[in-house]
Formats: structure tokens, C-alpha cells, sequence
């Protein structure tokens, strides 16, 4: 059998329609190099997604290889469990503490798989923090709206995107509160005349369900799969407020946001977030390996040294923590993003990509709202005049933009009413002109 054949027979793929992938067969990669990738059959596509937001220095860093092959050379892989440790462990833990904005207090980290786990693992710790101060009633994780924390249980219960939960409902402990998405606001209210009032409705929740039997609330930065929607200013600091009249803990879910996608390097900066424990993946080691990492201040790691009972240890264990490769693969992926100075890129190309997609599409009718910061952008797409979806059917026209995009040459991806385009932090002015000529062209064909 051909690869096509095989895969068809064997590989499943997630997010994928079984029925429509046996008939369209796989695209194969066979390698890539800045912000292109290259497929078996000689094509040549811009990811205009960085891989899943994650390829932040973009495809072909060899140099990332080298390092995990030196680091496998010596000792690929040990447990972090009872005592054990690996100094590409120890040194990413010291080097993101020192990384993490002036006055966070966030520094001591545990390094997981990726980011469903790095969440799964801070409600345990959220949980755990709580108990061992005597507050065991304190279990419920709120999530907002619209937000995507992940696919495993507890992170796919906080996880508040219909779609998701067809066949498996959200897990009781975790309770739903509304979205700072102003596009959608689902109090029916225009920012700034609301004065935020979706943070009160978290407020009034907290209120209703009982603080003490609230443990975390859990935000992404800017929520990036419910369609890249960054909050107001002042969001944060009320978010901020909120948790700590009421003794909750707030977890920042970094999984997108961090090391450089907002032209910051986490999304904590812009938003002036100040979280107790902190979630991060993806951009991490920009996919080359697997990795994740939960942070907690130095306020949460005292408690649970000084207060969980003797002799009862941390409860909180992946075979994969603190995996000593994938750790070297983060060194090296954190080298090249200080080095080539992709943060500042993002910030700087990512303006001009939010601003070409302005001059370009900001008045084509189906254009509902376009926005973004740093290299995080989409296009939410409405009937003129209103927030009813663009196409036909719901999901419609944005499907229909990313198939004629990909045709030319280029990945977006089609986000409910949204294409969502966010290339690697390497991306150049140029490279952002290539773009923008091919979703345009490809908006255009799509358009009634
Ligand atoms: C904000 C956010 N949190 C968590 C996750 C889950 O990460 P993973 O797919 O690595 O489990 C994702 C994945 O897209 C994400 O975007």
C-alpha cells in the first residue's frame, strides 16, 4: 500500500471528519523551513497558523535537533519523581522564573506534556492549595465562555466551546461564566458604555455558587480557538480584584499567549494579568517536542511546602514530567527566540499584518470585526449589519475562505465565524505582503 492508503487504513486524525478524510487522503509533510511547509506532493504552503499556534520560531531549526540529540546522548529521559532531576529541568525552571514579568512572584515550575495537563495539573494544585488550608469545599473551577483549555477531562470540562461537548457533558465542578467578547457579548451590552459588566457576572456567579466552594477561575490572555479575542484593559485588574475578595485563585492559560505570540512575551504583560498559577505549551519549545508547564507563585509553593500534612507528598505525577529532552528542545527554542529577537518581531510585524489586514478587508461587507495583538489575528465575519454568519450555513464562509487559501498556497484556519491568521514570530513585512495578497484573493473568490 502507498502512504495515502496506509494512513487512510491506519492513522487516525484528530479534528477530522473520518468520512470526508478517506475520500481527500492525507497531506503528507515532508519537511519545511521558516514559515512554509512542503508536502509529498511537491506543494508548498505558508502556515499562516504556525502549526497550532505553536511554531513560534517557525519550521527547519535544526539547531533545536542538535541540542535534544546531544541531551538524549547523555540521558534522553528519568523520572522527576522523588528527588530526581535533570539539569536541563533544573536550568528551564531557573530560566523561566527569571523570565516572568517583574513582581509576578511566579517561580517554581512543573514540566508537563503539553497544555491540557499543564491546566489539568494547576485545578489539582489549585484544589490541593485550598484543602491544605483547611478549605477542602473550595473544588469548583470556573472558565469563561467561548474558552479552550484543552481535551482531557477536567481541562475539557473548563473547555467552553459547544462543539466540544456533544456527546460529553462538562464535568459538574465546573461552572461556566461569561466572556469578555465584546463582538458577542452575551449581557447584550457595548464596551466601554458596560463598564465591564462581564466580570461583575463572574462576581455575581461566585456569589450565587458560594465563594467557599470556589477553588480557581481559569482565562486565557487573549482566548485564542474561541476566535482570538483580547479583553478590555481593564478586564484583568477587575478579574484580579474579584479573585482575591473572595479568596479564589486565578490560573492564566498561557498555552497560546506565551513566549511571544501577543509581541510579549506572555500575554500577562499587555493585559497587566497577575495570575497565582500559570499555564503554558506550545510556543515553549515551538513544537519541536512535546512540553508544557504549570508555574505557581512563591505564595502557592510556601503553602503547600508549609502546610500540607507531613509526610503526605505532592500528589501530582506524569511519567513525563520534567522531561529532560524536551527540556533541551525548550533551551534551544528559547535561544533562537532571544537571539533573533522574535518577540519584538512579533510585536512589530504583528501590528503591520493587523494593519494590512485593516487597509484590505476593514470594509468589505462581510467583515464583522478585525483584531488581534502581536502575531495573534482573525476576522470574525457577519452579514452586513449584523452578527448573523456570513455564509449560507453557520461556519460557511470562513470554511470557504480557508480551502480557497489553501488552494493558493496558504493555511488560515476557519474558526466558527472566524479565519484566524497567525504565521511563526519570524514572519517578515514581505512574507506578511504574501499573505495578505492570497487571503484576500481568496476572500474575494469566496464572496457572494
Ligand atoms: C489556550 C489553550 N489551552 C490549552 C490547550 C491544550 O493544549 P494541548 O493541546 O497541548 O493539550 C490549548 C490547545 O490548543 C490552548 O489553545
Amino acid at each position: 500500500m502507498n502512504l495515502e492508503d496506509l494512513d487512510r487504513a491506519h492513522l487516525i486524525h484528530p479534528i477530522t471528519e473520518f468520512r470526508s478524510h478517506e475520500k481527500k487522503g492525507p497531506k503528507i509533510v515532508v519537511g519545511g523551513s521558516g514559515i512554509r511547509i512542503r508536502l509529498a506532493d511537491g506543494r508548498t504552503l505558508i502556515d499562516g497558523l504556525s502549526g497550532l499556534w505553536n511554531m513560534n520560531v517557525g519550521h527547519g531549526r535544526t539547531e533545536i535537533g542538535d541540542a535534544v540529540a546531544k541531551q538524549m546522548s547523555q540521558v534522553a529521559y528519568y523520572p522527576g519523581f522523588w528527588d530526581y532531576a535533570t539539569e536541563p529541568a533544573i536550568r528551564l525552571a531557573e530560566r523561566l522564573a527569571k523570565r516572568m514579568p517583574a513582581g509576578s512572584e511566579l517561580d517554581h515550575f512543573l514540566f508537563t506534556s503539553g497544555g491540557s495537563d499543564a491546566n489539568e495539573t494547576n485545578f489539582r494544585i489549585a484544589r490541593l492549595f485550598h484543602a491544605v488550608r483547611g478549605e477542602p469545599g473550595r473544588r469548583k473551577i470556573l472558565s469563561r465562555a467561548h474558552s479552550y483549555h484543552g481535551i482531557t477531562r477536567a481541562a475539557g470540562s473548563a473547555t467552553r466551546l459547544p462543539a466540544y461537548h456533544i456527546f460529553e457533558e462538562p464535568d459538574p465542578l465546573h461552572i461556566q461564566v461569561p466572556a469578555p467578547y465584546c463582538f458577542r457579548c452575551e449581557l447584550g451590552k457595548e464596551f466601554p458604555g458596560c463598564e465591564i459588566a462581564c466580570a461583575d457576572a463572574i462576581e455575581e456567579t461566585i456569589e450565587r455558587e458560594g465563594a467557599e466552594t470556589v477553588a480557581a477561575i481559569i482565562a486565557e490572555p487573549v482566548m485564542g480557538t474561541g476566535g482570538v479575542i483580547p479583553p478590555a484593559d481593564d478586564y484583568f485588574p477587575r478579574l484580579r480584584e474579584i479573585c482575591d475578595r473572595h479568596g479564589i485563585l486565578l490560573i492564566l492559560d498561557e498555552v497560546i499567549t506565551g513566549f511571544g505570540r501577543t509581541g510579549n512575551w506572555f500575554g500577562m504583560e499587555p493585559f497587566s494579568a497577575k495570575p497565582d498559577l500559570v499555564s503554558f505549551a506550545k510556543g515553549i519549545t515551538s513544537g519541536y517536542l512535546p512540553l508544557g508547564a504549570a508555574g505557581i507563585t512563591s505564595r502557592v509553593y510556601e503553602t503547600l511546602r508549609d502546610e500540607s500534612p507531613k509526610g503526605l507528598p505532592f500528589m501530582v505525577g506524569l511519567t513525563y514530567n520534567n522531561h529532560a529532552a524536551c527540556c533541551a528542545a525548550a533551551h534551544a527554542n528559547l535561544d533562537i527566540l532571544e537571539r533573533e529577537g522574535l518577540v519584538e518581531n512579533s510585536a512589530d510585524v504583528g501590528a503591520y499584518l493587523l494593519g494590512r489586514l485593516r487597509d484590505t478587508l476593514g470594509t468589505h461587507p462581510l467583515v464583522g470585526e478585525i483584531r488581534g495583538i502581536g502575531m495573534f489575528t482573525a476576522i470574525e465575519w457577519a452579514r452586513p449589519g449584523t452578527k448573523e454568519p456570513a455564509g449560507e450555513t453557520p461556519m460557511a464562509f470562513p470554511a470557504a475562505v480557508a480551502s480557497r487559501a489553501m488552494e493558493k498556497g496558504l493555511i488560515v484556519r476557519a474558526l466558527w465565524e472566524c479565519t484566524a491568521i497567525s504565521p511563526p514570530l519570524c514572519t517578515t513585512r514581505e512574507e506578511i505582503d504574501e499573505i495578505i495578497d492570497i487571503l484576500v484573493a481568496s476572500v474575494d473568490e469566496a464572496s457572494p
